[in-house]
């Protein structure tokens, strides 16, 4: 199967559906490893292998509620299941290899399970691309709000987090530690009162583009793009991508394969139960005359691609 069928619910080898949605695709070793939300039973985390983007292989629940755990830091909240003993949330997890610890960092935004007034990010870690992560807890940056976040590692290793923060109305940049266990700094507040939700950067000819939504919850809006020379340098305003809908879809991350930008987003299904009924889709972005474009398909040969 290389012909992906865009908003549908892609299905794993064995002919189950892939759980891993608001997540990323990392290459490690050979093999395409993709990770993402798992809202069944007692997981938060999968992760799925592919040598091709088509045909995905599930691993394990690398984070679940039984997940070890090792406290990092003074006064971490370590909190896989509230005081109900129901689940939290762990939405939106992005993974990274980092070089000098040889350790795969997760990172994901994390509320309580009954609200979403913790506004938190959640640390994993694990020597493996696909072992079981060893949980180490939540906390906010600086003490600020985070929630929709993502994950963007340059070329000689240095890394950033992004995550909306007060109240989702600025776009928070911070710099990773080298070890990708914590912030560094603030290096951005970004466009502040325009409430942008599920960043996603990549960086194309020398150049970063980042995408966002708007914050309507489950249901989509028109994506926005801006640019910036470096990512601790000037980010343009945002201009529209996409149609008003995001053709269907929230960004989810955005994949670099063989030079060529692939958004990958999700058409969510909507709340408790409908959210299993999300899909996920592939739009392929390309720079055209100075600007960001997305082109709409129906279906994405990713063949093509790899
Ligand atoms: C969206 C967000 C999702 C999820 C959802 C819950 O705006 O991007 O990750 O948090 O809200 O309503």
């Amino acid at each position: 199967m290389s012909a992906l069928i865009n908003g549908a619910l892609w299905m794993d080898r064995e002919g189950n559906p892939i759980h891993a949605h608001g997540g990323c695709i990392i290459f490690y070793g050979g093999y395409y490893y993709w990770y993402g939300e798992d809202r069944r039973e007692n997981y938060y985390v999968s992760c799925y292998r592919s040598k091709n983007l088509a045909d995905w292989e599930f691993r394990n629940h690398i984070l679940t509620t039984e997940s070890r755990t090792e406290a990092y830091r003074v006064r971490t909240k370590i909190q896989l299941q509230n005081e109900d003993s129901k689940k939290v949330n762990l939405e939106r997890p992005k993974v990274l290899y980092n070089e000098m610890t040889k350790k795969f960092v997760l990172w994901a935004h994390f509320e309580n399970g009954k609200d979403y007034h913790d506004a938190a990010v959640g640390i994993a870690t694990c020597d493996t691309p696909e072992g079981d992560f060893i949980y180490h807890g939540h906390f906010n940056p600086y003490g600020y709000m985070s929630r929709d976040c993502t994950l963007f590692k340059e070329d000689n290793g240095k890394a950033y987090f992004i995550s909306a923060a007060r109240d989702n109305a600025d776009l928070h940049v911070y710099r990773l530690t080298d070890d990708y266990m914590n912030v560094e700094c603030l290096v951005h507040r970004l466009w502040q009162g325009e409430y942008r939700e599920a960043p996603a950067v990549v960086k194309l000819q020398e150049k970063y583009y980042m995408i966002s939504s708007f914050c309507t919850g489950w249901a989509p809006n028109q994506g926005k793009y801006a640019v910036a020379d470096s990512m601790e340098g000037n980010w343009s305003s945002l201009k529209e991508i996409g149609d008003e809908t995001t053709f269907g879809s929230q960004a989810a991350f955005i994949l670099k394969v063989n030079g060529q930008a692939l958004y990958y987003g999700d058409r969510w299904g909507g709340n408790g139960e409908k959210y299993f009924t999300s899909g996920y889709v592939i739009y392929p972005l390309a720079e055209v005359d100075g600007k960001l474009e997305m082109s709409y398909c129906e279906n994405i040969d990713i063949s093509a691609y790899t």
